[in-house]
Formats: structure tokens, C-alpha cells, sequence
């Protein structure tokens, strides 16, 4: 069984149909980059994938845990699915260490020192460890996402969903975010990534599933979608990148 097992998923806002049915799964270990023009649905299918918004119809289902929002709660669920936003998303009035140890000492009630000496790991790892006691406003941005990602990391999720983390960044801070995913990509975490970055998106992906008008329009090989892409649709969208 696959570890996400996504199923007639249907996802309306009001009158608007974002998501008409959309069946998708996630293997442990693998990496799936979302790629798709505005509005295709990207983002409304994260969302939806750990629960801040809410789906008309389908299921998802994780091994071992069962169906999300069914067998288990939202808020379990978003214990087992982190998700890492364009816009950082830490608290302002928190430093570092204190905005990366709220969700395991409140969410989890994991020890203080065991979540600490996790973060200490992680933080050094992505090489700000001497930031610990910083204040948001005192980062860049690119240090504030590797922070974000952190947090994220110290959940011990079992997947992690990534919505176009390096959008906002000036373009000498992208790549100290993308290899931070990529190291986690390498070391077999389970991801669906949406972004806007393209060479990333070869690199990172096992396998590209690009949306239109929130349906799969094709599933492909990163090497075979960017060199050989099966519909119309996707060709066009590439023509349209810059890349
Ligand atoms: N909160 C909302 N209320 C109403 N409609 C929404 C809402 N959020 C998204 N939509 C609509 O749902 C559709 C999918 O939007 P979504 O944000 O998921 O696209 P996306 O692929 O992430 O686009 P982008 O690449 O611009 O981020 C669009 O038609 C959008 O207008
Ligand atoms: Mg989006």
C-alpha cells in the first residue's frame, strides 16, 4: 500500500470546482513535484491533504494510520503531514528555539531536552545553529525558511508538503533552501513539492504530476517530462517557462 493513498478527492469553494476528482498516491520515500499554471489547483490540494481546507468528497489515507479526518483527527493527521509555506509562517514575537519547540511540547508533550537536542541537530545541519536565540526580524529570509523547515523536521513527520517555499526569497537565498530539500530528498523523506523552480523540480522529483484545472493531466518521469512531455498542455506550459 502506498503510504498517501489520495481518492476521488473533490474540492469546491462555494460555487467554484478547484478540484473536480483527483486520485493520487505517494510511495514511502518518494518525491513528487506538482507542477501546473495558476489556479491549476497546486495549492487547494496540499491544503486539502492536511486538512486547513476542507474536501466535498473522496478520501485520504495514510498506511497504518487510516483515513484522515475519518479514523484519525485532522490534528493527528497534521502531526503525520508537515507543511512548509511560502511565507515562512514562524511567530514574530518567539525566537528561534522557542518557535521550533512549540508543536512537539504542545501538540506532542515530548521533553523539552529531547525536542532541544533534535533541533540542536537540525539546526546545525542546515547551519544555523548560531541562530538559535535570534528573532525572526533578525533573519533573512532564506534563513527564516530553513528555520521553517526545521520545525517542520522536529514533528518527526512521515510526509512533508512543500508550497513554493522559495517564492518569495531573492534569488542568492534559493539555493540554500532548495539543497536543504534536496539533502532530505536524498535521505528517503516522503514529499510532494510544488514550485516554480524547474531545474529543482528535475532534480528533486521521482516522478512530476502536472495538473490543469485540478486534474492530473499527466504523470511522467522528471527526465521525460522535461525532454518529452506526453500532452499538449504540458508542452505549452513549459514553452511559457523560463527556464
Ligand atoms: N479560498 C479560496 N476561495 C475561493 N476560491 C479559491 C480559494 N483558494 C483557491 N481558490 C480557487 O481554486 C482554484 C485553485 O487555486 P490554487 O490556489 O489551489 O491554485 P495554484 O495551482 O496553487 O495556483 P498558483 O500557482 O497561482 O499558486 C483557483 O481557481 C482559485 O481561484
Ligand atoms: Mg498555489
Amino acid at each position: 500500500m502506498a503510504l498517501l493513498s489520495i481518492r476521488n478527492l473533490h474540492k469546491q469553494y462555494g460555487s467554484t470546482t478547484a478540484i473536480p476528482s483527483l486520485d493520487l498516491d505517494l510511495q514511502k520515500g518518494e518525491v513528487i513535484v506538482l507542477l501546473g499554471p495558476s489556479g491549476c489547483g497546486k495549492s487547494t490540494l496540499l491544503r486539502c491533504i492536511n486538512g486547513l481546507e476542507e474536501h466535498q468528497g473522496g478520501s485520504i489515507v495514510m498506511d497504518g494510520v487510516g483515513e484522515f479526518g475519518k479514523d484519525v483527527s485532522w490534528q493527528q493527521a497534521r502531526q503525520k503531514v508537515g507543511m512548509v509555506f511560502q511565507s515562512y509562517e514562524l511567530f514574530a514575537h518567539m525566537n528561534v528555539i522557542d518557535n521550533i519547540l512549540l508543536g512537539p511540547l504542545k501538540a506532542q508533550n515530548r521533553s523539552r531536552a529531547e525536542v532541544e537536542a533534535q533541533a540542536d541537530k537540525l539546526l546545525a545541519r542546515v547551519g544555523l545553529l548560531d541562530r538559535k536565540t535570534a528573532y525572526p526580524r533578525e533573519l533573512s529570509g532564506g534563513q527564516k525558511q530553513r528555520i521553517a523547515i526545521v520545525r517542520t523536521l522536529c514533528m518527526n513527520p512521515e510526509v512533508i508538503l512543500l508550497d513554493e517555499i522559495t517564492a518569495a526569497l531573492d534569488p542568492e537565498m534559493v539555493r540554500e533552501v532548495l539543497d536543504v530539500v534536496l539533502e532530505l530528498a536524498k535521505e528517503g523523506m516522503s514529499m510532494l513539492i510544488v514550485t516554480h523552480e524547474m531545474g529543482f523540480a528535475r532534480k528533486v522529483a521521482d516522478r512530476i504530476v502536472f495538473l490543469d484545472a485540478g486534474k492530473i493531466i499527466e504523470e511522467n518521469t522528471p527526465e521525460g517530462f522535461f525532454s518529452d512531455p506526453k500532452s499538449e498542455r504540458a508542452k505549452q506550459f513549459l514553452a511559457g517557462m523560463d527556464y
